[in-house]
């Protein structure tokens, strides 16, 4: 009984308010607690963002030196985590080793379970934040069957990332700050983004009263999905298919041919309908790296821009609203880093991790939070009675 609005996808439900993250897409405006992601990116460094999307506020000095403290001092994982890894098979997708070893976070802090003390809380937020990057490194190190590479906590939190994914015992990594600048960026913008499928995914988990590790799992395995976290994979991956200028014009014959179920990945947007403020970040990133790395002529992303600029100008795209959205530049940035792409929504997860928990502790702490429990459209028999097996057809 009762009266539902039907609205599959969500497409004009709120499931929450939320004092975090604004978007206009019609703008093309993202903001974070009130500041525009442009001046974030350029203004602060990863950490910074993390504390404003957690407090509220941007750190003072003091504040940010207490905050960075805070997380160098929770980097490590136990000795334990690291053995978790050696169940999976050594090609295992970074994704599904990242949703095991994060759920298995829950069997290590027993001591901070009480979801309903504040503190218990923030010591949860801290040591996702400070310990995702170790677990995202340990997943690269383990597929190409390098010795995982402790942290190291004189580095910010972007350089010590690629010394974790990039040192060896045989060698030392030197950070290159223009590098390590593109990551920090990288993970500015994909911190938070209100409530995409993957933090309604950890809101919902949450909101039985589940712990948060659980939570941040949940949020990882929707994340994965190419049309969420997984696009910038798939994007890279679509780029070296195309291979050739030549080739573009048929890529977008396929994804306007509704018989084809290929997409052009990294385009399109359910909230964006102008364009996605963080492509041009990303887009301006992309150029940075590639002039730092001499690189001005790297082929997937001269193909990138043509492939941006034919769709762009194309009726469909056009009609539709479709423009690059941020993973559309991403990719490249993160292959001429040196990363593989079967890491790029790894990386996804280490940036998102922040946003997911902020918004869980969000919902938690306010007293009016319920369970999430949607209601449904039946279409299935109507009600009829058990025959004997015997006389079943
Ligand atoms: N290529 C070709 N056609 C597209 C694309 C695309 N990338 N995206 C949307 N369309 C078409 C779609 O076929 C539909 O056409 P029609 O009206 O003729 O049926 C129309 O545009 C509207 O699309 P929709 O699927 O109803 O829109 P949505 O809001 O449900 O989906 C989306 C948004 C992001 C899932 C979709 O645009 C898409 O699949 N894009 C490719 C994957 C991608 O890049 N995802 C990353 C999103 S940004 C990073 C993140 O937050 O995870």
């Amino acid at each position: 009984g009762g009266i539902f609005t039907y609205d599959p996808g969500y497409l004009s439900t709120a499931s929450s308010s939320s004092g975090i993250t604004f978007i206009d897409g019609d703008k093309g405006i993202l903001l974070y607690r009130g500041y525009p992601i442009e001046q974030l990116a350029e203004k602060c460094d990863f950490l910074e963002v993390c504390f404003l999307l957690m407090n509220g506020e941007l750190p003072n000095g003091a504040q940010k030196k207490s905050f960075d403290n805070t997380v160098t001092g929770h980097t490590m994982v136990h000795e334990q985590l690291a053995r978790f890894y050696t169940g999976f098979r050594r090609d295992a997708h970074p994704m599904a080793v990242m949703i095991g070893v994060v759920g298995a976070l829950s069997a290590f802090y027993h001591d901070a379970m009480d979801i309903s003390d504040a503190a218990h809380r923030e010591l949860s937020a801290f040591r996702l934040i400070a310990k995702l990057p170790t677990i995202t490194a340990m997943a690269y190190k383990y597929n190409i069957g390098q010795p995982f590479v402790y942290p190291r906590n004189d580095l910010n939190y972007a350089q010590n990332f690629m010394h974790m994914m990039f040192a060896t015992p045989a060698e030392e990594y030197k950070p290159n700050p223009v590098l390590a600048r593109a990551l920090d960026r990288i993970l500015i913008l994909h911190a938070d983004h209100e409530q995409n499928a993957s933090t309604s995914t950890v809101r919902l988990a949450g909101s039985s009263g589940a712990n948060p590790f659980a939570c941040i799992s949940a949020g990882i395995a929707c994340l994965w999905g190419p049309a969420h976290g997984g696009a910038n994979e798939a994007c890279l991956n679509m780029l070296e298919e195309i291979g050739d200028d030549s080739r573009i014009g048929e890529y977008i014959a396929r994804a306007k041919d509704k018989d084809d179920p290929f997409r052009l990945s990294g385009f399109g947007h359910r909230v964006y309908r102008n364009f996605d403020p963080r492509a041009t970040l990303m887009r301006e990133t992309c150029h940075e790296v590639l002039d730092e790395l001499g690189l001005h002529d790297d082929r997937l992303f001269k193909l990138a821009l043509k492939l941006e600029k034919i769709a762009l100008e194309d009726e469909y795209f056009i009609e539709r609203k479709l423009y690059p959205n941020v993973d559309f530049y991403s990719g490249i940035v993160q292959r001429a880093l040196g990363i593989p792409a079967s890491m790029f929504t790894a990386i996804f997860t280490m940036a998102r991790t922040v946003g997911w928990i902020a918004q869980w502790s969000e919902m938690i702490s306010d007293p009016e939070y319920k369970i999430g429990r949607p209601r449904q459209l039946y279409t299935g028999a109507v009600t009829r009675d058990v025959v004997p097996i015997a006389s079943r057809k």
